[in-house]
């Protein structure tokens, strides 16, 4: 009865030029490791879910691309939305054709582009959280220990009550909080970040979109009978356009009662930023990070961050603390301190010259 849902239908723009619109973050080999983001969160999910309950949530446009990375998945288990409406319209739809092939399913929802070191840990965090969904009927999430007031993630507050060991029942959750809001729940000591990965059974998840999000409900229960049929693919591109834009974290984890949230470490980093790659990537004894290394020579050089593609010649000479980025016949070169203004420049460059 397990089923994984894998969401990939995220533009990453953080990680421009590297990623961009055609060709997101999910979907490159990031850290070097010989595997995209993708094809290592499918092949974790191998280990948890027969292969056929497997499925990709992602747009149109990146079918073809999951399709040739993820070597034996089915048109079936492809859940392609014509437009972005965000996570929850994408997990409603996962999650109602599931319902209509196994009504006592247990489902993991997670991002596809989450780095986990330690899997076997994530396997066996998996498997209990399943569990206990079944057994208490609740929205199980994983909350991850905080190190830092970051805004772009969501933040749980727990309770001493806990099922099942120490699955926590949630007090409150708050999706990216302001930076003042953050620093006073990191010196508060009782808040986890959400890892963004959910676990739930079919029937808790349902009840839930009824409960709080109606509209997108209404779409999926009324589309029940064209799933795993010919005529799904059409009749969702219609109807998916109908859909609210909404996270599943405002949409459903901030409203719903019985969420509860499993303290997790996993190795985990969601790799949202230069400076998290930075973080994990391996370095030489002055600090640089490059990938691949081959062709890239550095003199008087440290504590950069170095990507570009294959074969490329590279020469630093005196260069400190800056992200050194090529792809695609673009460069970028970037104070290390000053990445967070990338998004910002994708924006530009997409209002001048109309390409990302
Ligand atoms: N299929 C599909 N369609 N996938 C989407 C869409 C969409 O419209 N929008 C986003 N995604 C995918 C992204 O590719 C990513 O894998 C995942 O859904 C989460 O979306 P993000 O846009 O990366 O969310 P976030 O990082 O801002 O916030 C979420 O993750 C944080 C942890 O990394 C929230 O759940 C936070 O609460 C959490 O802390
Ligand atoms: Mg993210």
């Amino acid at each position: 009865n397990n089923f994984a849902i894998i969401m990939a239908g995220g533009i990453g723009s953080r990680f421009w030029p590297i990623s961009r619109t055609s060709h997101p973050k999910q979907f490159i080999d990031i850290l070097g490791t010989g595997k995209t983001l993708i094809q290592q969160t499918y092949d974790r999910f191998l280990k948890v879910c027969p292969p056929e309950n497997i499925f990709i949530a992602t747009n149109e446009i990146y079918s073809d691309l999951v399709k040739a990375q993820l070597a034996g998945i089915q048109d079936q288990q492809i859940l392609t939305e014509p437009v972005m409406r965000n996570t929850a319209p994408c997990i409603a739809y996962g999650c109602f054709k599931i319902q209509s092939i196994n009504p006592d399913a247990v489902i993991c929802v997670a991002p596809s582009d989450h780095l986990i070191l330690d899997e076997p840990a994530f396997i066996s965090t998996i498997e209990r959280s399943m569990e206990t969904a079944v057994s208490h009927n609740c929205l199980i999430t994983l909350g991850i220990k905080p190190s830092r007031p970051d805004t772009g993630y969501g933040y749980i507050q727990y309770t001493d009550q806990t099922i099942n060991g120490d699955f926590h029942k949630v007090k409150t959750f708050t999706e990216k909080p302001s930076l003042d809001i953050a620093k006073t729940f990191i010196q508060s000591g009782d808040f986890l970040w959400n890892a963004g990965i959910f676990i739930w059974s079919v029937n808790a998840i349902t009840e839930a979109f009824g409960k709080y999000l109606p509209d997108i409900n209404d779409i999926f229960v009324d589309a029940r009978s064209v799933y795993n049929t010919e005529t799904e693919r059409s009749y969702i591109h219609t109807a998916y356009q109908q859909c609210t834009n909404i996270s599943i974290d405002y949409g459903v984890m901030e409203k719903a009662s019985n969420v509860y949230v499993l303290p997790s470490e996993f190795g985990w980093s969601d790799l949202g930023t230069w400076a998290s790659i930075y973080q994990l990537a391996e370095k030489d004894y002055v600090g640089n990070a490059v990938i691949p290394s081959e062709r890239v020579i550095m003199y008087d050089s440290s504590n950069c961050m170095v990507n570009v593609p294959e074969g490329k010649l590279v020469v630093l000479q005196g260069l400190h603390d800056y992200i050194v980025v090529e792809s695609n016949n673009t460069l970028l070169i970037c104070p290390r301190d000053q990445e967070q203004n990338v998004k910002q420049v994708v924006a530009d460059v997409k209002q001048k010259f109309g390409t990302k």
